[in-house]
């Protein structure tokens, strides 16, 4: 029983993992990201030219950017002068998953 049981775990806890996750963050952004940011976050889109959003390949961008006003933009949206820039995506993704978004988000620098 105990060998049996050794044999299993190992097999089973992936299965079990992969229930519980969510959509991985790659997924997020073409879906809920991209047709502002652009897949490869240079925002070449017609949205991101019209709201004139900067080019998250950049590394001077990078390193303007800070990873809680990161997650704060994706959680509470991104607003200026009173103005709606980016809708809060709150009620989309958990914290847990606009966290992946920030780390997919670092990891589109060139
Ligand atoms: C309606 C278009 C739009 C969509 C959709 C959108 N954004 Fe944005 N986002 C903006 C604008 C506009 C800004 C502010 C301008 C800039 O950063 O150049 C911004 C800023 C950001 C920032 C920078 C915040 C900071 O610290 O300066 C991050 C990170 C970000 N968005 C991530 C995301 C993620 C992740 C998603 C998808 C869940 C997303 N955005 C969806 C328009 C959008």
């Amino acid at each position: 029983m105990k060998i049996k049981l050794r044999l299993l775990l190992p097999l089973a806890l992936p299965l079990f993992v992969s229930a519980a996750q969510a959509a991985p963050a790659k997924e997020n952004w073409e879906n809920s990201c991209a047709s502002c940011h652009g897949e490869d976050g240079k925002a070449q889109t017609r949205q991101g030219k019209k709201l004139k959003i900067r080019d998250y390949t950049d590394a001077a961008v990078q390193a303007k950017m800070k990873d809680d006003e990161m997650l704060k933009a994706i959680l509470d949206g991104v607003t200026e002068g009173g103005k709606e820039r980016m809708k809060s995506f709150k009620d989309e993704f958990s914290e847990a998953e606009a966290k992946d978004l920030v780390a997919f988000v670092r990891s589109l620098k060139a």
